[in-house]
Order: structure tokens, then sequence, then C-alpha cells
């Protein structure tokens, strides 16, 4: 049923230690989540008093039409009000908001003052090329500051950002510009990663020659190569930052708490990525409560969210909720072995960094060069380490705790997802930890691992994930498709109204979560989601492929990898060449993250009678394992 990457072993503790829970914002979870529990509407309006409301809500939460529940309704608010506004008139303005470090060395720091002045620049820049309240924009760029600056801008004008990952290829980009339907789009020239340029315009370019809704595009420069620049389209932000439209002050629109902050296209088991929806008031509420009480964000904390800002990890982790806490952040360009496999020790080391948030496949991928590289360094200044993106298996954890943690810190394993906006099932600091479990729901989350028929596990016994009741940053629906959002998420337990995750999961006897995988065609490459119908799409893209079929299988580092099966239009045969060919074609139709690692020419696939491609046999047989039920096979 599932995609199972490793077996977790249950029952070993780890107690966070006196000084640990004594400077934690909730020493004791038990209590917290009982009070959640018993009462989210005044929780979840307490929380929200600790922002600022242009209006305060009617009502904390509307369930009068299910699904399409609703979060502090007829609150007037912006999420960038409270992420810079409100600072930069307390003694935070001079606080370091942001420390960005190339990967050549380049430095930028800004302080909330500066961030502020940049994102109201670039706000009345967004605001010149026409993008109002309601407009998507488009943002497709490295880890630069401009990003985060970019991000806030349209935020700040109600237009709500369409962040597409700079790994993304010309396909995916043109299909996300398409989907949301966005006229104006913010890249850079290029990125640097490894020593070498990633030419971010150029993919830029391809896209919007597939989907030509966009009519400007506004370019950062950073890599400094030659790219074309189409007149009357194509604009350096440098340029119009130097024009007297591009000044520092530029108003913030107050919005609904319903209005869009953002699309963030996800992967899904069929058909096209889908848009998330997420909204300004309910998600500005949950982000930064759950950072501050899981990574036990204080002032003095020097925090890197080593993710990108272009997955939700960024959004929720890097951009709005350390922002909205007035949190210093890191912020890192390149690869974590660039140019040696210690660079994040030394990124470490040389800022005092306080809280580390990283990915399993990060640390594996780290744990390979062996303990000397961190042991050269004085990581001596972390307190917390924190995971997410795909179960984190026990040896990295172990690595993670000992290596880098110096059996110090408490590893905060974060369960979530696109969907959820914000942490869903871990431990705040105070709470003992087994590896490999991410613990227990956070206050105001009702989890459970159910069977097909709703009713609830033993402890032990997989199931699927479900969440029994709404939280405030929920997605609101998927971006033009309110069918696929209720047939997606809850129609499978429609009836009791709960939210479908996708995952398969075990409850133990502590209550403990311990997320198994996903239970869907959904396959996580390095952290990454992808839907194997978007992989074998672009595939059978390919002139040369009838039919594809992919399936993920378990990989050491990756957490999983692709393997294809293709069928050949008739005219073509199985070589080497066809196989390189058809992996440049992925890179190109999808992006990197989507190659195969292996791909197999075959004559047929395994189908039920229905047609549909059982690809639970094509796993068993490339891991050698027993094929199991085959009744409904056709062949
Ligand atoms: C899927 C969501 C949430 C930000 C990054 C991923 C898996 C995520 C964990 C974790 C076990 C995890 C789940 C989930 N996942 N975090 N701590 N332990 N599995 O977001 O791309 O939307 O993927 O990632 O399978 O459903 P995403």
């Amino acid at each position: 049923m599932s995609e199972d990457v490793f077996t977790p072993p249950i029952g070993e503790w780890y107690h966070p230690t006196e000084d640990v829970i004594e400077q934690a914002h909730i020493p004791d979870y038990e209590e917290v989540y009982r009070e959640a529990v018993a009462d989210p509407i005044s929780f979840w309006a307490k929380r929200a008093d600790t922002l600022e409301w242009h209006k305060l809500w009617d009502k904390v939460l509307d369930d009068s039409n299910p699904p399409f529940y609703k979060w502090f309704v007829g609150a007037q608010t912006n999420i960038v009000h409270n992420a810079l506004d409100r600072h930069i008139k307390t003694w935070r303005k001079n606080k370091l908001a942001l420390i960005w470090e190339g990967e050549n060395g380049d430095k930028v720091t800004m302080s909330y003052w500066r961030l502020w002045q940049e994102v109201n620049k670039f706000a009345n820049i967004l605001r010149s090329m026409g993008v109002k309240k309601g407009d998507r924009v488009t943002i497709y760029m490295g880890r630069i500051p401009e990003i985060v600056v970019a991000m806030l801008a349209c935020a700040k004008l109600g237009a709500p950002h369409n962040v597409v990952y700079g790994g993304f290829s010309e396909q995916a980009l043109a299909d996300r510009i398409e989907d949301a339907k966005s006229r104006v789009l913010v890249t850079c020239d290029g990125a640097w990663l490894r020593g070498k340029i990633v030419p971010l315009k150029d993919v830029v370019d391809e896209a919007v020659r597939r989907s030509p809704v966009v009519e400007h595009i506004i370019v950062v420069k950073r890599t400094g190569q030659p790219v074309n620049m189409e007149e009357g389209r194509d604009y350096w932000y440098h340029e119009l930052a130097a024009l007297p439209i591009a000044a520092p002050r530029c108003e913030t629109e107050v919005v609904d708490a319903e209005h869009p902050l953002f699309l963030l296209y996800t992967s899904g088991s069929t058909g096209k990525p889908k848009g998330i929806l997420h909204t300004h008031g309910g998600y500005q509420v949950y982000v930064s409560t759950t950072l501050e009480w899981a990574f036990d964000l204080k002032d003095d904390d020097r925090y890197w969210c080593a993710a990108d800002p272009g997955w939700i990890t960024g959004h929720s982790y890097i951009v709005y909720g350390p922002l909205i806490l007035g949190a210093t952040s890191i912020l890192y360009e390149g690869a974590p072995n660039y140019p040696y496999p210690d660079r994040w020790w030394r990124i470490v080391e040389n800022y005092g960094v306080t809280i580390l948030y990283t990915a399993p496949t990060a640390i594996r991928g780290l744990m390979r060069f062996g303990e000397a590289w961190p042991q050269r360094h004085d990581l001596s200044s972390l307190r917390l380490l924190g995971s997410v993106g795909e179960p984190i298996n026990p040896e990295a954890w172990r690595w993670f705790y000992n290596n880098i943690g110096s059996e110090q810190c408490p590893i905060i394993d974060t369960w979530w997802q696109t969907e959820t906006g914000g942490f869903m099932i871990c431990p705040l600091p105070s709470v003992s930890l087994k590896p490999g479990s991410a613990t227990r729901p956070f206050p105001g989350i009702v989890a459970d691992v159910v069977r097909e028929d709703g009713t609830s596990c033993e402890p032990g016994e997989d199931g699927l994930l479900v969440i029994k009741t709404p939280w405030p940053s929920m997605l609101r629906t998927i971006w033009g498709d309110d069918k696929r959002y209720v047939e997606q998420y809850w129609s499978k337990f429609k009836e009791q109204g709960w939210y479908l995750t996708g995952d398969t999961a075990r409850k133990d006897e502590d209550g403990y979560f311990w997320i198994i995988g996903r239970n869907d065609d959904v396959i996580k490459v390095s952290g990454y989601r992808l839907g194997t119908a978007e992989v074998e799409s672009g595939l059978v893209s390919h002139k040369a492929v009838a039919e594809a079929a992919v399936i993920g299988v378990p990989d050491e580092v990756k957490g999983s990898v692709i393997y294809a099966y293709c069928i050949l239009r008739n005219g073509y045969s199985g070589s080497a060449e066809l196989m390189q060919e058809l992996k440049n074609h992925v890179r190109h139709e999808v992006g990197a993250i989507a190659v195969p690692e292996k791909i197999e020419f075959v004559a047929t696939l395994p189908k039920t009678r229905s047609g549909k491609i059982m690809r639970r046999v094509l796993r068993a047989q490339a891991l050698g394992q027993p094929l199991g039920d085959l009744s409904t096979l056709e062949e």
C-alpha cells in the first residue's frame, strides 16, 4: 500500500534536558494541548490576539459550508503589516531580518528597516506595472534576498504570489503560469549552484513562449552573464529601482482575512499540479504560533531554515513565520557541499546559528562525507535542530543528534504538507523524543490513524492519517478547481468531515505518530514531491514513447528514486542513447528532480482489467519481492 522507506524502531526515548524545558515557551505540552482541543475557538482567538489587525473578526471560524472553512471572518489585515510594518515602529527596525550568503561568498545583511524599504520599492514597481489586489504574480528565482522581497511586495499589494521553485523546467513553469493566469513574472538572470550558473532567464523565455499570458518580466541581476532582454517586455530590476516611481514608501493594502496570500503548486496523484491556496489571516496566526512554540524562537536566536523559499517550508518558515516573530534568519544560496562538504558547518560557525531546520535527505547527503567535516567547526551555538519532508531514518537522526547537535539539541521532526500551511505533528522542545517519530499533534490539531471504514487503528496498526477538525492555515481550495479540492481531500471521510492527508501512519502505545509514507501515487525524491502522472506524461510527450509507468524505489540518500518503464512506439528500439535522450527530455519537461534513475524498455505493463497501471507489481518486481495478489491483473 505504501512506499515503505524504513521500519522505524519503536521504544527508544530521548528526554530533553532541564535547560531546554526551562527556557521553552511551552514547558508543558499536555496542558496546552488539552486546553486547545477543549476550546479551539478561544485558543485560536488568543493566538490571533498576539498579532495586529486593522479590524478584528466577527467570528473565529465559519464552518457553515464545509469543507470551505473560513477563519477570522470579517477581520481586516495584511500579513506584511505583521511581518514588517509593525516592526519598524519598534526597536526591531535596527535588528537584522536577513543574513544572506551567496555561494560565491557574496554577503548581504538587511535590517528590518532596510527590508521594509526594499519591499516598498519593489511593491511600487509592481504597482507601476499594473499589478493590483487579486492579480497573480509568478516568481521564479534562486535563493537570493530579492525572492523574499518580491514575495512580500506582492503580499503587500494583496496580489497573490505564485512562486515556482527554480529547479523546475520550462514546461512546469509554463503550466503554472498558465493555470495562475499570471501577467507579471519576476525572475533573475541566473543562480549559482555548485560553482555554475543555472540560466533561469533562459528557462523563463522558453516558458513564456509556451504560455504567452505574461506581459512583463522583472529581471534581477545576480550572475551577470548575457541574457536575452525583450524590449517592452523585460526590465532590469536595478534600472527600475533607480526610477522615481520606486519610492521607499508604499501603503500596505488592507485585505480581508480570507484574501488569497499565495498559490503554491504541488503534485497530486493524478493530473496536473494543484495550486494550493492560502490566505492572509489564518495563515499568519498559524505559522507564527507553530514556529514560536516548536522552535522556541527567541529574539536573540539566529535561525536558519535551509529550505528553498520556493517550497512551502520556505514560505512559512523562511519568509512569513520568522518575520512575523521579528527573528533573524539566515539564507544561503548554494549547494551544501560547495566548495567543500563543510559549507553548512562553516555557515553555522560563522553566523552563530542557534536553530537549524533541514531535511533528512540533506542530512544523509552530508553524512556520507563523514564526521571530520563538522568536527572541524565550532557548532556549539546550536540549541535546536529540525527536520522536514520525509520520515527521518534513525541513522540520520543519530548522526544529526550526535555530530551536529553534540547530543544537546532536541530534533524537532515536523510533519506537515503544502496543504496544511504549517506544522501539524511535531514535538515542542519540552516533549520527549523517539527518533523517527514526529511525536504528537500540535496544540489545536486533532489527528488520528484510521482504517478504511473510519474506525481508529489499534496502537501499532498501519492506517490512513487524517485530521479531524479544521485549523487556521488549512488550504482553502485548489486554485480554480473547488471540485478537485473536495474530491481529493474531503470525499473519503465525507460523513465525518475529516481531511485526508494521503499518508500512511501508525500510532504507538504512547500516542506517538510514525509516518510511514504516501499511500497515493506521490513519490518523494530528496524530499521533493512528484506525482507519478507528471513524470509519466513527461516521458510520453517524447515521440519515441507510447506508454510509461514510473515507481519510487528506496534510496539511501534521496529517500526514493524513480524507475521508469516505457513501451516504445513502432519503429523505435531501446538503446543507451535513447535512454539518455529520455532523461534529458524529462529534465526539460518536468525538472532535474524528476529524471528517472533507471529506464527500462518493456513490451507490456501490468494493468488491471480497467486499464489502470499496477505500480505495486512493478515495485515488487524491482525490489525482488513477492508480487502479491494478482487477481485483478489483466494478463
Ligand atoms: C508530504 C508533504 C511540509 C513541507 C515539506 C513537504 C511528507 C513531510 C514529514 C515528516 C514524515 C513527512 C509526507 C507529507 N512529510 N514532513 N516530518 N515526516 N513525512 O511538503 O511537498 O507538501 O509534502 O511530505 O508524506 O504528506 P510537501
